[in-house]
């Protein structure tokens, strides 16, 4: 869509700066929502097995690396979903009544620009709080976003989802809360259900909730979405070595590490690990530990669940959402459903 704006701007310059001016940050909580996040790292090393948190997987160049496994042949999600939204954004945004848009690790915010579209057609305004830690991809993304839609105000908020939720302003307007992309997948059912818990606190009687979320299905097309042959998602979570590294001054070896990644059909949830692969022993200096680590040990790195349609549903009623209606891409088998908080 060509940038334009209605607000009679002439050049170029001012244009852009009319542009900026409908981005602001809510909140920033600390510029480094992870800053003080040592001591988590250093007991799931020394749980048994190891873990790391799948937070760390978003810096700068993980979040480059997921964006290049979503443009991979293998990776079905992010098109399965992109697709869903094309059909039924109108439908969804004219249903809700042309809401503010809240989203939960709005990331790119790619796929949402669909929604915006729909605003644009009908010269609507739209504001949109998009929340995410990861502060550079959130402000690089609602820059880009105001140049391409003249009647959308981005209201960033640069940190977790829980803090995020808290700080949301007063409701002035129906909203509808977005959380796109299978990321309730990533997260244990116990941060599933606190998650929910405070989205039914952070929204009102009324909001709307748009859930993306994989599907249970064949495991050898999960297997290959996440062993793609151009190996962004291996790079993607080997990444995460890199950002500890950087963070904490620590001394992991990529070449001594290797991404594992199976599909377990019993319990319908994906299992990346990281192997290590000789015995060795890393330092964390800035956090002052050191741990060993013995050949063929595997770190739990991410998981992502994959659900049925009625246990979701189910799911989200217990958390005091009620089903309005749900699209189910049938090829790739994934699911948009739009649900209404009780
Ligand atoms: C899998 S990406 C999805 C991005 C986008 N919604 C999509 O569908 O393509 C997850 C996004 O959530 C953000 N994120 C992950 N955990 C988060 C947390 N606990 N709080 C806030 N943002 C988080 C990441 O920075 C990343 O941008």
């Amino acid at each position: 869509m060509a940038a334009s704006l209605d607000n009679g701007a002439g050049n170029g310059v001012s244009h852009l700066s009319a542009a900026a001016d409908r981005v602001r940050f809510v909140l920033r909580s600390t510029d480094d929502p992870l800053a003080h996040d040592g001591p988590n790292v250093i007991r799931n090393f020394m749980t048994s097995p190891k873990s790391i948190s799948s937070v760390y997987v978003y810096d700068e160049a993980g979040t480059e690396l997921f964006e290049r496994q979503c443009r991979t042949p293998e990776y079905y999600l992010r098109r399965a979903e992109a697709e869903l939204l094309r059909r039924h954004a109108g439908d969804i945004v004219q249903l809700c009544e042309f809401p503010a848009i809240v989203e939960l690790g709005a990331g790119t915010a790619e796929k949402t620009r669909t929604l915006f579209e729909v605003y644009a057609e009908h010269e609507a305004r739209c504001d949109y709080y998009p929340i995410d830690i990861d502060t550079e991809t959130l402000s690089q993304a609602a820059h880009a976003l105001v140049c391409d839609f003249p009647q959308l105000f981005v209201h960033c908020l640069g940190t977790t989802y829980l803090e995020g939720l808290r700080a949301l302003p007063r409701r002035t307007r129906c909203r509808l809360f977005a959380f796109l992309g299978s990321s309730i997948g990533n997260m244990q059912r116990q941060e599933i259900e606190d998650l929910l818990a405070h989205l039914f606190a952070g929204a009102d009687r009324g909001d709307y909730l748009l859930l993306g979320a994989d599907l249970h299905k064949d495991a050898s097309f999960i297997d290959k979405a996440y062993n793609d042959s151009a190996g962004f998602g291996p790079r993607s979570t080997l990444n995460m070595l890199h950002h500890l590294n950087r963070r904490y001054d620590g001394n992991f070896v990529m070449d001594n590490f290797r991404y594992r990644s199976k599909y377990d059909p019993r319990l319908k949830r994906n299992e990346v690990r990281i192997e290590s692969l000789a015995a060795q022993t890393v330092t964390l200096a800035s956090l002052d530990f050191t741990m060993a680590l013995a050949a063929g040990e595997l770190i739990d790195a991410e998981i992502m669940w994959k659900f049925e349609p009625d246990e979701l549903c189910s799911l989200l009623d217990r958390a005091g959402f009620s089903l309005v209606n749900r699209w189910i891409e049938l090829l790739y088998r994934y699911g948009l459903f739009l649900f209404r908080r009780r």
